[in-house]
């Protein structure tokens, strides 16, 4: 077991790649925190990880208030005694182009998106130190590699996102705390399932874009996430790790051959 005896705390682990992530840690061994605003979610998926034979306990926060972010982790601890793992993973988007975005989307945006992250780092940060060790694994995406058309707010977040992870990582890298970010492409979860059954044209565009031809699975992310929680990944610290099909390895040029990406 690739996580034996360490105690794990994810956001946004009442579905998708949180969800994924959360039911993984706990397979690998891990006592697992599941935080989400959405209690039913959270509920279902500690309810499996428990009929799986894991150990799951469920925590209701909402991320973009950070007195519920000192409370989660404040759960964690006196739940579990400690805390080894952070996995800041939950997300709100406002979509729109940057001439029409609200300032109460961009706020709620960055509120969830970034400042949470740093939040709730600098208060695993507190639990961690006095033990010398702990990682910290941040969800970002390709989107903060990029930008895309309508998600101006989401870009500068997972920009962000990022670039905290490097701080972080230079930061803490003495001190036994190691932090790094996975950069998903487009994954099959709920709000892109969604997309492809009411706007199926737009997903059928994103899938021709990915060189691999089809969405990322939530378990090819929470996978990743495994590797640079676990200490198999004792000298991987301030990195982001891609896991997007090939999407970002793309300049977005046509091809010049004239032949397609199914060639
Ligand atoms: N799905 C993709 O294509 C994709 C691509 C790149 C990056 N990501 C990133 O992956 C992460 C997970 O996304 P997903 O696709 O699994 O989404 P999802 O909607 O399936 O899951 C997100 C979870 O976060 C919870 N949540 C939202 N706001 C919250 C808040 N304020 N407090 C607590 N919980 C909250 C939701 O209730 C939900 O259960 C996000 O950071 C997202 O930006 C996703």
């Amino acid at each position: 077991m690739r996580l034996k005896d360490k105690i794990a705390l994810i956001t946004g682990a009442g579905s998708g790649i949180g969800e994924a992530t959360a039911k993984t840690f706990a397979r690998e061994g891990a006592a697992v925190v599941v935080v989400d605003l959405n209690d039913e979610g959270g509920q279902r998926v500690v309810a499996e990880i428990r009929k799986a034979g894991g150990t799951a306990e469920f925590h209701h926060a909402d991320i973009g208030k950070p007195a519920e972010i000192e409370h989660m982790i404040a759960f964690a601890e006196k739940q579990f005694g400690r805390l080894d793992i952070l996995h800041n993973n939950a997300v709100f988007a406002t979509v729109g182009h940057i001439g029409d975005l609200t300032l109460e989307g961009w706020q709620k945006t960055l509120d969830v998106g970034l400042t949470a992250y740093w939040y709730a780092t600098k208060c695993a940060i507190g639990v961690m130190l006095p033990r010398g060790r702990g990682a910290i694994v941040n969800t970002a995406s390709v989107s903060g590699l990029a930008g895309d058309y309508g998600l101006g707010a989401y870009n500068a977040v997972k920009a962000g996102v990022v670039n905290i992870t490097r701080v972080t990582a230079i930061e803490y890298a003495r001190k036994g705390i190691r932090c790094n970010c996975v950069c998903p492409g487009p994954i099959g979860t709920p709000p892109l399932l969604r997309m492809e059954d009411s706007r199926p044209d737009i997903v059928g565009r994103i899938k021709e874009a990915i060189p691999m031809g089809r969405l990322g699975q939530p378990q090819e992310i929470a996978n990743v996430v495994l590797f640079l929680a676990s200490d198999e990944a004792s000298f991987v610290t301030g990195a982001f790790f891609v896991a997007d099909g090939g999407l970002w390895a793309h300049s977005g040029m046509p091809s010049l051959t004239g032949q397609g990406p199914d060639w």
